[in-house]
């Protein structure tokens, strides 16, 4: 039967990968990337540097897969992902039949963790439930981007005894979770931090985390926030894309 291995590769730092995915990258004769775009080219150009770095032998084929879009046209955002998880189901369903052998092992190179914001094991599961071909999986945890930015700000995620929500940024744009002090947000294009009420609420907010281009500042949300404002559309402007994740913070009458 053929295998799939969904292999957390962390969020940008080539060392932040694990002795299991170094494994798991080994075991497969071919790794499945999915091209995002031009923009992206940074990020499959590390995808690249962790298979030549850590695959022993070099016996091994890189398939490149054209991401669908997502149609702009169909204004519902949860009917847009989707259809475009639909797209992207018979994308891999074809690569995976005519890439792949009877009995052959790919691995599908996933951002972070795969349990975290993205689609890759939703689509494995459509996939086998579809039986044509018949397939088994693995999945591999990575280290996520809040996790490497929580190492990055040395700080703790929750406090003693807390929650931590993780949510977008698109959510948070519609306003603040309620009953959360510990919010980590990610898929942030909009800055939604700017939006929300800044008193009592510290930011710790890093861009291209694990890379050369790392970004960070922390400190109160009403002081930082129009720095970090600059800051991403300076980095956007050069680098044409940017990643970024933050820790919202309300601060106890104690702190
Ligand atoms: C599609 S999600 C994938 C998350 C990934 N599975 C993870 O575990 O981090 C992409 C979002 O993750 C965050 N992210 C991923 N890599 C990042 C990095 N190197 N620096 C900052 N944020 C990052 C950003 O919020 C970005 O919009």
């Amino acid at each position: 039967m053929r295998k799939l291995l969904a292999i957390g590769i962390g969020a940008g730092n080539p060392e932040h990968i694990t002795v299991q995915a170094i494994k798991a990258l080994n075991r497969a004769s071919v790794i499945f990337v999915l091209d995002k775009g031009a923009e992206k080219a940074e990020l499959q150009a590390l995808r690249r540097e962790l298979c030549k770095r850590y695959i022993e032998g070099g016996a091994y084929r890189i398939v490149e897969l054209a991401d669908a879009a997502r149609d702009p046209t169909v204004a519902n955002y949860e009917t847009r992902v989707a259809e475009w998880h639909a797209q992207r189901v018979e994308l891999f369903g074809r690569a995976v039949m005519s890439e792949l052998d009877e009995n052959d092992t790919g691995a599908i190179l996933v951002w972070g963790d795969p349990s975290l914001y993205d689609s890759t094991l939703r689509i494995i599961e459509q996939l086998q439930q579809k039986g044509e071909p018949p397939l088994e999986y693995e999945v591999i945890p990575g280290i996520s981007s809040p996790q490497a930015l929580a190492a990055s700000h040395k700080i703790a995620l929750n406090r003693i005894g807390g929650a931590v929500h993780v949510t977008t940024g698109r959510r948070l744009a519609e306003g603040w979770p309620s009953d959360a002090d510990d919010v980590i947000v990610m898929l942030d294009g909009q800055c939604a931090f700017m939006t929300i009420p800044d008193d009592d609420i510290d930011i710790y907010w890093s861009a291209y985390l694990g890379s050369e281009s790392e970004l960070s500042v922390s400190g109160p949300l009403s002081d930082k926030k129009h720095e970090i404002e600059r800051l991403r559309a300076e980095a956007r402007a050069r680098k044409g894309w940017i990643m970024d994740t933050y820790l919202l913070r309300k601060r106890k009458p104690s702190e």
